[in-house]
């Protein structure tokens, strides 16, 4: 199908072509199948054209040019046989090749994001010019899919910005800025949007003249000019730092690696074909499978407005709220400043308030490339973040975020307090990680009003947010939070009121696992290696570190009061706690953190303070850990399922993924589950069962099982 009329052509001063690439099917340009029969049919008609001195390709719509090829098309193919892959690709290359072959010279004007089959396409021209005012960001995401570029990319990069370069470029999948893109040689000019095209005329019209662009497409064609000595290096410094980046859990990288040193003595059309067939090894493996499933749940995520409604709009929020200056109160209140929206904080204990700002500046003052604080950037934040002493200057704030010790007998003073003094609008939020928002509503006037902003520590990292639904929470005020989540930079997922919400009901059973194991005794380097290599950013052990003795211990009494049939309650936490280790805030926890690495380090101390803890001495094989983790946060999810705690199970994947790191090329934890099937997890229960309820198959698995049925089913 070639009339979806996404690409208009006309003709700039009597012999420039332009072609105008606006798909009305969408908010931005995809190369889907039909674009690219729409692009080829200009091609063979501009191609013939003996009066033309140059084809400009642009965008119809501001700040975005193309966004890449069509992942549904993808997904779509996904089991298509090798060979299918590797035409689609020498298809797909060979089109945009013809622009480096036209009798006339081609330049691409690019208005913003111009990634992917976007960018390959604008390589292949003979030219780039850039908007200088918009967002422009040029880029190859394909190994964050588990791919790489495949319609020449891997080619061309190389070719027109240096092997280097599109190696960095390629392989870190990271977009780069106009300015970037215009040091690298990758653009000519860099000019206003509202003279590009006259720009991209100027460079055609110069390149007529001066005849450069024919000997570059010559030069083009050729193999690399680069000696044996450099490509070593470059292989060496570049696998060493895609292993450190990917633990070599993520293939991709390292493929488009190996497939640009192999080609550069090639010339274009043989690596073009190397391409093809290393796209086509990528393509369908569990990985890339995994990341496409990442790519549709945060893309979801992203249109979802957290109500089914549309009538209810959300309101907005202008200044913020936050009380409590530990962790997490620090944390969010940086989330807010570095999106400029005016917060303030509040906190019992006057050092900690004072400690709290101090801790906030730092970290949003911090210059990536003078490696610590800019002075600059302090006074400007420091202008937004005003400490509160009375409740009284809490009292304009649109929203209140409360993140104070995990106690609802003192939350609920505290709001008692607060209420009468906000504004009927306000919207009162707490951040607590497990106790049920509908029981923290109780003595509220407006518990309409009310409702969880869950964030995740650590909140500059983890982008999950999760919107707690209290029994009488309105739509109104989930559609805010969702808004407000999203305006700071936030992925927000709603879910429903119960003991530890999504997450952390999840997390929990893994956490406590790890506790459970070493009274079983498994050492607690085996059991943090075994969930690495499971791909979790760090091992349950370092997680508590992380979130603090102290706080996981309350959490975790909130959930064995809930479910005390599956939750252990250990004595190991509380023994911790009991020695002031509360983890890394306090220097010691399950480890000893001696610096501000955030790493931590043995402790032979608490080897010897677990002692009386240990059951049985027994080794296990990392297979038997990653089992005993893992397989009870499957079996919890099949329970909060049951209990329609999430509006879709998509939702537990993107929680998981987005708050605790879950590793995203197993693509989430439900669909790991179902790389394994339902009936295989029963059978991998089987030799824990004797562990009690908590191991025990739940009824959804097992009728799962029996059907043959998956959690993605439809
Ligand atoms: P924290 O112990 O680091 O900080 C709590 C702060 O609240 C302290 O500075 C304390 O002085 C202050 N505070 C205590 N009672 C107060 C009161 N009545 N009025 C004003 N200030 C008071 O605790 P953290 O880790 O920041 O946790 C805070 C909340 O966030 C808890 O509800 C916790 O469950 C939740 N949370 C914690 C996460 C974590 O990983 N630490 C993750 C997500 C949520």
């Amino acid at each position: 199908m070639a009339d979806a009329g996404a690409i208009k052509l006309s003709i700039e001063e009597s012999d420039i072509a332009v072609l105008t690439l606006d798909d009305p099917r969408g908010s931005a340009n995809v190369l889907s199948r039909s674009v690219l029969d729409e692009l080829d049919q200009h091609f063979t008609t501009l191609e013939g054209r003996k009066d033309l001195a140059g084809l400009v390709i642009r965008s119809g719509k501001p700040g975005v040019f193309i966004v890449g090829a069509d992942i549904r098309e993808f997904l779509a193919g996904i089991d298509a046989p090798r060979e299918q892959i590797v035409d689609m690709c020498n298809r797909g290359r060979k089109l945009f090749q013809r622009l480096s072959t036209m009798p006339f010279v081609t330049v691409t004007a690019i208005e913003g994001q111009c990634v992917g089959g976007g960018a390959e396409m604008a390589l292949w021209c003979d030219r780039r010019v850039v908007s200088s005012d918009s967002k422009a960001m040029f880029g190859f995401p394909e190994v964050k899919l588990g791919l790489l570029p495949g319609w020449g990319g891997t080619v061309r990069a190389p070719r027109v910005i240096g092997l280097s370069n599109a190696v960095e470029l390629v392989t870190s999948g990271e977009s780069i800025d106009a300015k970037t893109a215009n040091l690298m040689g990758l653009v000519s000019d860099l000019v206003p949007s509202a003279k590009l095209l006259a720009a991209a005329i100027q460079v055609v019209r110069a390149e007529q003249r001066g005849g450069q662009f024919k000997r570059d497409r010559g030069l083009w064609q050729q193999p690399l000019e680069i000696g044996d000595t450099e490509l070593g290096f470059l292989g060496a410094t570049a696998s060493a730092m895609i292993q450190g980046q990917t633990g070599g859990q993520y293939p991709a990288p390292m493929a488009a690696l190996e497939l640009m040193l192999a080609s550069a003595g090639l010339d274009a059309d043989a690596a073009g074909l190397e391409e093809a067939k290393a796209m086509a090894s990528l393509f369908g493996t569990p990985v890339n499978r995994a990341l496409i499933n990442v790519f549709f749940l945060t893309d979801r995520n992203k249109k979802d407005t957290g109500i089914d409604r549309k009538d209810v709009k959300p309101q907005p929020i202008r200044s913020v709220g936050v009380i409590g200056a530990g962790i997490m109160g620090q944390g969010i209140s940086a989330a807010n400043l570095k999106r400029t929206l005016p917060v303030v904080l509040a906190d019992a204990v006057p050092d900690a308030l004072s400690k709290g700002i101090q801790q906030i500046l730092e970290e949003v003052s911090y210059d990536k490339e003078k490696q610590g604080p800019n002075a600059q950037k302090a006074v400007k934040f420091a202008a937004l973040i005003n400490p509160a002493t009375v409740d009284a200057e809490l009292a304009p704030c649109d929203l209140v975020i409360e993140a104070i010790v995990e106690n609802p007998e003192v939350k609920k003073q505290l709001y008692a307090r607060l209420e009468p003094r906000l504004s009927p609008q306000a919207i009162l939020a707490s951040n607590t990680s497990t106790i049920p928002i509908t029981q923290l509503a109780a003595g509220l006037a407006r518990p309409e009003r009310f409702v969880g902003i869950h964030f995740f520590n650590p909140v500059r990292k983890m982008p999950l947010v999760e919107v707690i639904r209290g029994a009488k929470t309105s739509d109104e005020t989930i559609a805010t939070a969702v808004a407000y989540a999203k305006n700071i930079g936030k992925s927000p997922i709603v879910v429903n009121d119960g003991p530890g919400f999504l997450v952390n009901r999840l997390l929990l059973p893994y956490m406590n696992e790890s506790l459970e194991l070493i009274s079983d005794g498994a050492e607690m380097k085996a059991i943090e290696r075994s969930a690495k290599k499971f791909g979790m950013p760090m091992g349950p052990l370092t997680l508590y570190d992380v979130i603090g003795l102290d706080t996981a211990f309350y959490a975790g009494r909130v959930m064995w009061e809930a479910f005390p049939d599956r939750i252990a309650a250990s004595p190991i936490l509380p023994a911790l706690v009991k020695a002031g280790r509360l983890g890394q805030k306090t220097g010691s926890g399950f480890f000893l953190y001696k610096d501000k690495s955030g790493r931590g380090t043995p402790d032979p101390a608490v080897v010897e303070m677990f002692k009386p803890y240990i059951r049985k001495q027994e080794k296990y094989t990392p297979e038997q850990i990653t089992a005993r983790l893992f397989l009870p946060m499957v079996l919890e999810a099949t329970r909060i399922l049951e209990a329609k705690v999430v509006r879709d199970p998509r939702d537990v994947d993107l929680g998981l993924i987005f708050g605790v790191g879950f590793p995203p090329f197993k693509g989430g934890l439900l669909f790991w589950a179902d790389s394994l099937g339902a009936a295989k997890i029963v059978e991998l229960l089987k030799p824990f069962e004797n562990l009690g309820p908590r191991m025990h198959p739940t009824p959804l698995l097992l009728e799962m099982a029996k059907a043959g049925r998956r959690f993605y089913a439809g």
